[in-house]
């Protein structure tokens, strides 16, 4: 089943924040609902952000009078980059809509943005089947225990996931042997999503707490740690799920192999290093209490950084649909972008 679901005037969200003991699915008919759905987590993970921030904007466009369409969205559009910072294929999908509309015979806007829509989450699908399948022959290489941090499944993109659709591709190929989940604090992605999705799948694994993944690696538990991305930086420098650097320090004293796997459009070659990434900061209640239940003192002050930058020399490869980048990044992931750019131009 898709998190994701849409029609032309409406966008069904398996809304996140209620898994794994309830699915229930949220409907969204303008840009203001998919914003707040987006802001407040109900839909999450790079690649479904993007997908649903384009929908967003389809249903915007529908509602909006023709004839103000292109004077009117461009401003609504500016405003749903701004839902979540870090994550860049939000940004991407914005303006991948923009040029779109731009494009658009007169008259044809919000059909031409709703197919839009469509194709960058279709697309999405094909992207990480190819992910899947070129980071099973890779990961596999090291052996078939993995560990992974939050969630990159089916829930973080429209279908099939990065990171963990490559443990999916594993198991289909029988290289897979154990699964590793940092519950991934303090949202529990890893907790909460991904043992669903795994658990769903029939994939043997064990949650861990985050702070057991050191001492996992220690034991000799770990072949290989595999984890998404918010957003690449030119360099290789890679934003994802706080805690991801961590463990890519932690991989890098025991010796284990770190792999970064994510989409061509998670790659920003407009930022030049993981200094130039915006990290969102989320609200404090967030750490210090649990489903509306206060976990720490009244009053006490915390931090909520949502994501960290982990530095491209520690990272092994990094997986994308179009080839492995391999150090020096910022030659790898030029080549495989423009793969990319010059397939979409073919393509269109
Ligand atoms: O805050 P979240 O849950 O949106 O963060 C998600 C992650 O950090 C994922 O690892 C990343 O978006 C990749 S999802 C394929």
């Amino acid at each position: 089943m898709r998190a994701i679901q849409y029609q032309p005037d409406r966008l069904d969200l398996l809304d996140q924040t209620r898994l794994p003991h309830q699915a229930v699915f949220i409907t969204c008919r303008s840009a203001k609902d998919v914003y707040e759905a987006i802001r407040s987590m109900r839909v999450r993970g790079a690649p479904a952000i993007g997908a649903a921030a384009a929908f967003g904007l389809a249903l915007e466009a529908r509602r909006i009078d023709p004839a103000e369409v292109r004077t009117r969205l461009p401003e609504v559009a500016a405003w749903m980059k701004t839902a979540r910072p870090t994550a860049v294929n939000l940004m991407q999908a914005v303006d991948e809509m923009m040029e779109a509309l731009e494009n658009a015979p007169p008259g044809s806007e919000a059909d031409v943005l709703y197919e839009r829509a469509v194709a960058i989450a279709e697309q999405d699908v094909r992207t990480n089947r190819r992910i899947g399948e070129i980071g099973a022959m890779r990961i596999a290489r090291h052996g078939g225990r993995v560990l992974t941090h939050c969630n990159t499944g089916s829930l973080a993109t429209v279908e099939y996931g990065t990171a963990l659709g490559i443990l999916r591709a594993m198991r289909d190929a029988g290289t897979l042997e154990h699964v590793y989940v940092d519950e991934t604090r303090p949202y529990l992605q890893g907790a909460r999503l991904t043992a669903y999705e795994l658990q769903e799948e029939g994939i043997p694994f064990d949650i861990i707490t985050d702070s057991t993944a050191g001492f996992a690696m220690k034991l000799g538990w770990i072949d290989a740690v595999i984890v998404g991305a918010d957003r690449i930086a030119q360099n290789g420098d890679t934003a994802n799920k706080i805690g991801t650097y961590a463990l890519a320090v932690l991989a890098a004293y025991h010796g284990i192999p770190f792999y970064v796997a994510a989409p061509t459009t998670t790659v920003d070659l407009a930022t030049p290093c993981g200094d130039a990434i915006p990290i969102e900061e989320r609200s404090a209640e967030e750490v210090t209490h649990w489903m509306g239940k206060p976990v720490a003192p009244e009053g006490a002050s915390a931090r909520h950084l949502a994501f960290d930058v982990t530095p491209n020399h520690l990272i092994t490869a990094i997986i994308t649909e179009a080839g492995v980048a391999e150090p020096p990044y910022a030659e790898s992931l030029a080549r495989l972008c423009e793969n990319r750019y010059r397939k979409t131009k073919l393509e269109g």
